[in-house]
């Protein structure tokens, strides 16, 4: 507490090292884990506790990207120095002056938990000073010339993590240290003050080795997943051009309807939007709609996408099955698995199409149409 006032608490988020442990054309914390940058995990967990005024980001000289602000708290930039102590100090001057309680933290680290940075903040609040600890739970051996020389007593031996933080007037006295440390904690040991240790997280783990990066992978936190299953149907029309999964097969022999009748993509699109929980096909595209006569469906298509993306969702796999006496779908399954694979920007192994036929029963048995029903499953990432 400073005054008697409540404490304002900003952070200061390191991004500007040059990650020579783990190589690669682009720093670490550019590099994506379970789809968004690494660096961008780290600043969301801060934007999620809810309570910084805002955080500095620092950012290797010339490099502004790479990266996406998180919704609620202020962002802004800095650009960081040959050492870490120096990014810090960036960071810093960078600072809103009404912060007086900071967080450093590492954008390395892209999964540090809210609820060690909650016993981070208490700490800090009550005694100035916090680190997070996690205990060494390995026998730490000493190796001379590739061989173990002895074995160290790890008695009172802890891993410090980050975020770290600090009444900013004594991170600020420490930070005048012209000592080399690799964290924050070492300037105040140094400098004289105190720093208390809290509880850290086992899943705060730093990016600094390739290894590293298969074992993010794995705690990455999982992606929401939906599925939905669409079903379309036209009847034949002889004289229109017979389109199915956006593919023009004829120029006649085609499907009756509003738009050009392609019930696979019409299908695709009413389970993107039930995945999305956006409306349906007759909402979004409702047959009075006079522009949409004719309509090229893979264009109604990637407006259900876009509908969907802005939601967050994105398409993981679609299984399509075409019930009719035609077409044939052995003759043009690659073009439509290609097609349908391009519109829904997934790989080729992400979609299949089969045909099957009603064994002449019915209309559609009678080959007077076509129906088609789509399952497509699709994820949205957190952030
Ligand atoms: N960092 C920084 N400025 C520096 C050095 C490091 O902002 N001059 C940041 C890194 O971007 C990282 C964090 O401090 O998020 C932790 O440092 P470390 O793991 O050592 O990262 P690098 O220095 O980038 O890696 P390496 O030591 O392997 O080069
Ligand atoms: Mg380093």
């Amino acid at each position: 507490m400073t005054d008697g006032r409540s404490p304002v608490w900003g952070a200061v988020l390191l991004a500007a090292g040059r990650g020579e442990r783990f190589g690669g054309d682009v720093p670490k914390q550019f590099v994506e884990v379970s789809g968004r940058h690494v660096l961008s995990w780290a600043l969301d967990s801060l934007a999620g506790l809810g309570l910084l005024r805002s955080i500095v980001v620092v950012l290797p000289q010339g490099r502004a990207g790479g990266w996406s602000p998180p919704e609620g708290v202020a962002c802004v930039l800095a650009e960081g120095g040959p050492r870490r102590q120096d990014s810090v100090r960036n960071g810093l001057a960078a600072l809103d002056p009404r912060i007086d309680h900071v967080l450093v933290h590492d954008a390395a680290r892209p999964f540090a938990g809210g609820e060690a940075m909650s016993r981070v903040i208490e700490a800090a609040e009550r005694t100035g000073a916090a680190v997070p600890v996690i205990p060494v739970s390995d026998t730490l051996k000493r190796l001379e010339g590739g061989r173990v020389a002895c074995t160290l007593d790890r008695t009172g031996l802890w891993a410090s993590q980050t975020p770290q933080g600090f009444r900013r007037d004594i991170l600020e006295a420490a930070m005048d240290s012209q000592a080399d440390f690799t964290d924050e904690c070492a300037a105040l040991e140094i400098a004289g003050f105190e720093v208390s240790a809290v509880e850290g997280d086992p899943l705060g783990v730093k990016l600094t080795s390739q290894a590293d990066l298969r074992l993010l992978e794995k705690i990455a936190p999982a992606p929401a997943r939906r599925m939905a299953v669409g079903f379309d149907a036209h009847p034949a029309s002889e004289g229109r051009p017979l389109v199915v999964c956006g593919c023009r097969l004829s120029s006649s022999g085609g499907l009756e309807g509003h738009s050009d009748g392609d019930a696979v993509l019409h299908a695709v699109a009413d389970a993107v939007l039930s995945c999305a929980r956006a409306g349906d096909m007759g909402v979004l595209f409702p047959p009075s709609d006079e522009s949409l006569r004719g309509a090229d469906s893979s264009v109604l298509l990637s407006r259900a996408l876009t509908v969907a993306g802005e939601r967050g969702w994105r398409v993981v796999s679609a299984d399509i099955t075409l019930i009719g006496e035609f077409p044939r779908v052995s003759r043009h399954r690659e073009a439509m698995l290609a097609r349908l694979a391009g519109i829904l920007g997934v790989g080729p192994d992400a979609v299949w199409i089969k045909g099957t036929t009603t064994n002449s029963l019915g209309c559609l048995g009678r080959g007077e149409g076509l129906a088609c029903i789509a399952l497509v499953e699709m994820e949205n990432r957190p952030g």
